[in-house]
């Protein structure tokens, strides 16, 4: 086979694949927004759903804005009285669990690293005599806002708020506030710089 040959076959493979990627794309775009209501309560055009997803509830408060990636095996999760609300241009990586008993709410353009845990509940281990399991829960909602970066491995727990722009390092425990611009990392997550400022400057 000439070179020009392959070239011209890499450029149709190229091509076909390209299609079907898209065309799988639109599929399941469609198959949820046809469904909505039952999985999510508001999907927005153009977000792309990479593979399976999980779900804790049927016809939970799940809503989604536009332009959003979401990868493979992310679970998303509210109870009926509950919402889990994703702004627009978001990423939601593979593996990751957002689990809402009140609000969770993370704002437009933000990305999340693979197996980012967000739960805004706790357990009640209060009573040592009783099983952990046995004593519920307590909760308080996050709120995350826009164009923050979520490193892989981030959990982040009940009544936290992530401000506006704000870097967290992989692998970091986020149990306390953070306010907009910080670069925070490790467990739990300290802030160890402003976005936008020089290290230098900040440490
Ligand atoms: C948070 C992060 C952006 C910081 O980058 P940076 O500003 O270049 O910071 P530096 O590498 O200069 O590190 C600054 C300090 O923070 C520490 N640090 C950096 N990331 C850390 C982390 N994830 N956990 C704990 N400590 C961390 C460094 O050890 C260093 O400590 P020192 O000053 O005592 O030496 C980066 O380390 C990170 O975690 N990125 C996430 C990557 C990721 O998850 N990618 C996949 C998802 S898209």
């Amino acid at each position: 086979m000439s070179r020009s040959q392959l070239s011209l076959n890499r450029l149709l493979i190229k091509s076909v694949w390209k299609a079907a990627r898209v065309n799988r794309l639109i599929l399941v775009w469609l198959f949820y927004k046809v469904c909505e209501g039952i999985y999510f309560r508001q999907l927005g055009w153009g977000t792309q759903i990479y593979g399976r997803l999980r779900f804790g509830n049927a016809a939970a408060d799940i809503r989604v804005g536009r332009d959003c990636m979401i990868g493979h095996e992310v679970f998303l999760s509210a109870t009926d009285t509950s919402s889990v609300i994703i702004g627009s241009g978001c990423s939601i990586n593979n593996g990751c669990h957002i689990v809402s008993t009140t609000k969770i709410e993370i704002g437009d353009e933000t990305a999340i690293g693979e197996f980012v845990s967000i739960r805004d509940q706790n357990h009640t281990f209060s009573d040592p005599d009783k099983a952990v399991r046995e004593q519920g829960f307590t909760s308080a909602p996050i709120k995350i806002g826009r164009d923050v970066w979520i490193g892989r491995g981030v959990f982040v727990g009940p009544g936290v708020e992530i401000g506006d722009k704000c870097v967290i390092g992989a692998n970091s425990v986020v149990v306390k506030s953070l306010p907009a611009y910080s670069i925070a990392v490790g467990s739990p997550a300290r802030v160890i710089g402003t976005r936008g400022v020089n290290k230098s400057e900040t440490r």
